[in-house]
This record gives structure tokens, sequence and C-alpha cells, in this order.
């Protein structure tokens, strides 16, 4: 089976001005210390971006990532910001179809869609975060909730694209509730997940692609969900806001190769 390297991100969401983010990342590589193994993103608020930009030339194994981004280019479209722009900062990977940007912000599978397809013809990596809610989960409607995020959202995406890609599950009842799907749960939904990649493109490109896992992951639930076959990362948000905290997440991931 092809190794896949563990992807851990912050999502630090609407969290921290470009100042504490240096403190921020100052304190992070202090408490993680050597780290070769995995891939660590780190994804502030746009603002915060250039800060961070120094620290993670630092660390080899570290990326910038974004929140959100416009599939156009350039143009009449106020408050938006483009992958040209995010590319012209070194930023690595971008978040799309987030669930607070689907419910908050009224992005369908088709905006996310578009955003995917611009991402990767700019040279950014999606990370494409797909999930249920609890009543679709009660509903028994996982598999079709997560298969039409995957048919739509991935539509026109080629087989080489699908290399470039990460999906993370982030179950939206686990979001910021402290409740964390239990790793089986978890496990589960990323099989099929890998089951719907495969049948969107072939089973090797399936069996290479990152899928993280997102929803109240913590120090103390981490290495127990990043242990499971099919959970290759974690998409970290309320936990990652302090840097020891995020640390211990990653320190986690590392202990899972040992
Ligand atoms: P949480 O957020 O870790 O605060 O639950 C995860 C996410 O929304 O990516």
């Amino acid at each position: 089976m092809t190794a896949r390297k563990k992807i851990i991100a912050a999502n630090w969401k609407m969290n921290h001005t470009h100042r504490e983010a240096k403190s921020y990342a100052d304190l992070l590589w202090t408490e993680v210390g050597v780290v070769n193994e995995i891939e660590v993103v780190l994804i502030p608020p746009f603002t915060a971006i250039p800060a961070l930009a120094e620290a993670v030339e630092k660390k080899p194994v570290a990326r910038l990532g974004a929140q959100n981004m416009h599939w156009e280019k350039s143009g009449a479209f106020t408050g938006e910001i483009s992958a040209t722009m995010l590319r012209a900062l070194d930023v690595n990977c971008v978040v799309l179809g987030h669930s607070e940007r689907r419910r908050l912000f009224g992005e369908t599978d088709e905006i996310v869609n578009r955003k995917i397809t611009a991402a990767l013809s700019a040279g950014l990596r999606p990370i494409v975060c797909v999930g249920e809610t609890l009543a679709e989960r009660d509903d028994k409607r996982v598999e079709e909730i997560l298969k039409r995020q995957i048919h739509e959202g991935l539509k026109g995406v080629n087989s080489k694209q699908f290399h470039d890609l990460v999906i993370a599950y982030e179950p939206l009842w686990a979001i910021g509730t402290g409740r964390t799907a239990a790793p089986e749960q978890a496990e589960q939904a990323h099989a099929f997940i890998r089951s719907v990649i495969a049948s969107v493109s072939d089973d090797p490109t399936a069996a290479q692609i990152r899928i993280q896992y997102g929803g109240s992951v913590k120090p103390e639930n981490a290495e127990e969900l990043l242990r499971q076959q099919d959970i290759d990362g974690a998409l970290v948000g309320g936990a990652s806001l302090d840097a020891r905290n995020f640390a211990r997440i990653i320190r986690s991931a590392v202990a899972v190769l040992a």
C-alpha cells in the first residue's frame, strides 16, 4: 500500500492577529522540537499569512494554508481573495467547502466545485471538507451526503489532479462541540470516502489520497484517531488556537509512526 504522509493542519478560523501569529509560531516550533515525518499546515486568517511565511520557511515540514478563496482570478468582487494572490504569498493549500462556509455563507456544492477547479489550476492544493449533520446521521444518510459532496464537489477534476487533493471528513455535529466522532465511527466514514474516490478515479489514486479527520480533535484524542487505518491527518480548529495544544497534536501524529 502507498505510504500516506500524515497531514496535521491548524484552522484558526477568525482568530489571532498577525502579531499573535508570530509569537504563536515561535512557541509552536519550540514545543514541537524536531519533526520530519509528517506535514504541518498553518491556516491563519488572510491578514496573518505574511506574518507566518517566515515561520513556515524555517521548517521544511511546514506549509501555509488559506481558509477560503474566490474562483475568479481577479475582478470586481469586493472583499474577495484570488488563488493567484494566495500563491504570490507562497500559500500552498486552501480549505474549501468547510461546513461553516456552506452553512453560514451559502456555499453550495457547485460553488465548492468552482473553487476546487480554480485552486488546482493555480497550483494550490485544496483541502476539501465534507461531512454530514446530526439529523442526516440519525436518518442514516451519511453515505448519501458524502457521496453527493464528493461527486458534485470534484466534478471535472482529472486523475492527475486528484493527487493534489486532500479530503477532510468533518461531521458537523463534531465541529466545535467538544463531541468527537468515535475512532471506529470516523474510520468507517473515511473508508467509505476512499471507496467513493476510487469510484470517481481509480484504486491507486484512492489508495494514495489523504483523508483528514476534523471535529473536536484535541491532544487527548488525536493519537487514537490517527491510529485508524484510513485517517491520514487532522484538521484542527479550537485546539489549534493554543500553540502548546497544537504541538501536542503534532507530537501525537509522530508517535503514531513510531
Ligand atoms: P474544531 O473545528 O476542531 O474546533 O471542532 C474543526 C474545523 O472546523 O475544522
